[in-house]
């Protein structure tokens, strides 16, 4: 293989510089030509491609999101498309692909090897961590640690005015940055989509803590919870009864930002993974960190399969909050 594509795709995440840093530095000191594909999918469809060597990606280790841009494409979903895509990558000679981003990337990129041939790579990157095949996805840590600031600070004025907060962190369908911001931000309760935990038991806890002197507390919410965000639950809350209380919501805050050191250092061992495995020939699979070992997964399973929630610190957070 002498022409690798490599294009980041879906929610930015902190480290996906980190990792086309890696994916082209590395391919570079194999001997292999990097041709870097702008805005994702939407801009693989227009052969927005651009080569790219050494200094393309100097000095963005240390930046949040990605400067070969990203989008969310509708047309990807379409065979016809997919199609169109596939000869713009024969035409620029790309022979492989490595794909940065999260399990809508890896769908559009099992499609294309199934339809065509193309040899993918993925290189799991969003912030909600919802990829089965890795122990953590690039920007997942960064977002954890970015809310858990944003709580230490909410706790400062729930604390001044014996308030209780709903701060909502994001994950649309799994509560991964919920449960570790929660535990990271000693926050009184978790609502997340794995554990549906009706409005009536929660006001009933907040009430138990009043009636224990807690004065103030803090509520995390996943943005994918059953009863709702966190301004939908902190309504619902008060039609129960008289509480005062406030929601926050996280949002956006959450995926940008200087990547942390373990998501630089994350990006990097997998970008070059991505390459090394594509050079071995391997295809339609996905690189991740499981324990310590870098290991490949079918890109189906990234999806098909259900990554489990760590339930011992789903349990231990409730003990440690009673
Ligand atoms: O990147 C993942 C994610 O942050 C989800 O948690 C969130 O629901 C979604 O992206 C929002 O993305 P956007 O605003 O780009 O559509």
């Amino acid at each position: 293989m002498r022409t690798i594509g490599v294009f980041t795709s879906g929610g930015d995440a902190p480290g996906m510089n980190a990792c086309l840093r890696a994916v082209v530095r590395t391919a570079l000191h194999e001997g292999m030509r990097v041709v870097g594909i702008r805005r994702g999918y939407s801009g693989m469809l227009q052969g927005e491609f651009e080569e790219m060597d050494h200094s393309s990606v100097s000095n963005v280790i240390q930046l949040g999101g990605t400067v070969l841009k990203t989008g969310r494409s509708e047309e990807f979903y379409q065979a016809e498309w997919r199609a169109k895509a596939a000869g713009l990558l024969k035409e620029a000679g790309i022979e492989g692909l490595v794909a940065i981003g999260g399990d809508g990337t890896f769908r559009g990129a099992h499609d294309l090897w199934r339809e065509h041939k193309t040899a993918v790579i993925g290189v799991p990157a969003t912030i909600d961590n919802d990829v089965y095949g890795t122990d953590a996805t690039v920007g997942y840590d960064t977002a954890v640690n970015t809310a858990v600031e944003a709580i230490d600070r909410i706790r400062d004025t729930a604390t001044s005015h014996d308030r209780l907060f709903f701060v909502e962190v994001m994950g649309r369908q799994a509560g991964f940055i919920a449960l570790a911001v929660g535990a990271a931000g000693g926050a009184e309760m978790i609502l997340l989509p794995e554990h549906d935990i009706a409005t009536g038991e929660i006001y009933n806890t907040i009430q138990a803590g009043i009636a224990q002197g807690k004065m103030s507390s803090i509520i995390v919410v996943a943005e994918g919870d059953e009863e709702g965000g966190a301004l939908e639950i902190a309504r619902k809350v008060r039609e129960l009864g008289p509480v005062e209380c406030r929601a926050t919501i996280l949002g956006h805050t959450q995926r940008g930002g200087r990547p942390t050191a373990r998501d630089r250092v994350l990006a990097s061992e997998l970008g070059a993974a991505a390459v090394r495995a594509l050079l071995e020939g391997e295809e339609d699979k996905m690189v991740g960190l499981v324990g310590e070992k870098v290991l490949l997964t079918p890109l189906p399973d990234t999806w098909g399969k259900k990554k489990p929630l760590d339930e011992h610190l789903y349990e231990l957070t409730r003990i440690l909050a009673a």
